[in-house]
């Protein structure tokens, strides 16, 4: 595994994502069981951010109490599919900004297709934390990193739920520079470049558009 991945896998992720991944779960179960994990995601690619401290009075005493050392989070999401991580991420970092690139793939080619691109104007100041739940062929987040990077994002992590083997080398390869986040790797692609065992297209079952 390359050093620039973090598995995160806790208990609570595994078990929820084994909950997603069963064809016979609805859109709500889906959608809510993704919040839930984005929760325990964003805990895990935050771990890091800086802290300094500040005075406060506790109702005993003052204290030199931690707190985030202003380090500016902007949560970047891969539409449509990314908005399914944004929103329990945003639950945990309400101030966060939020950048949206929309992306889908060519069902023959596997390249990614931009149709919308919106981020806040300050991105080198700024972590970036990319969401995307499937990180497949990698096309997507790969064409996603380079936009970014020329609104001028130096600071980027990328958090996925489910990677292929495959993608973790491509996107390891093209973007050094970027941790990537995922719960979980799993065996390969298939021959249209769907993640197996995976959990079929994650924009599909997080709005029940098939
Ligand atoms: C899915 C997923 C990723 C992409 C991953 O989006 O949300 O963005 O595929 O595949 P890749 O690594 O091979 O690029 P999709 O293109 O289905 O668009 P959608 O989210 O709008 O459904
Ligand atoms: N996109 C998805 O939503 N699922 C996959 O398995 C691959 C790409």
């Amino acid at each position: 595994m390359a050093k620039q991945v973090v598995v995160v896998d806790h208990p609570l992720i595994q078990h929820k994502l084994t909950l997603m991944r069963q064809r016979e779960q609805s859109t709500a179960g889906f959608r809510q069981l993704l919040r839930e994990i984005s929760l325990l995601l964003a805990y895990e690619v935050t771990r890091d951010l800086p802290l300094t401290t500040m005075e406060i009075k506790t109702p005993l005493q003052p204290m030199l109490a931690p707190v985030l050392a202003g380090k500016k989070l902007c949560f970047i999401s891969i539409l449509r599919a990314g908005n399914g991580l944004l929103d329990g991420m945003l639950d945990l970092c309400p101030s966060a900004r939020v950048g949206h690139v929309g992306l889908y793939r060519d069902p023959e080619t596997l390249a990614a297709v931009e149709y919308y691109f919106k981020v806040p104007q300050d991105l080198n100041e700024r972590l970036v934390i990319v969401v995307d739940p499937m990180l497949a062929t990698a096309n997507s987040v790969n064409a996603a990193l380079t936009r970014i990077k020329s609104a001028g994002a130096v600071n980027i992590k990328f958090v996925c739920l489910v990677a292929a083997p495959e993608g973790i080398a491509t996107v390891s390869e093209a973007h050094p520079d970027v941790q990537v986040y995922t719960a979980a790797v799993d065996d390969c692609l298939n021959d249209h470049g769907y993640i197996l065992p995976g959990l079929g297209d994650a924009g599909d079952r997080l709005y029940g558009t098939k």
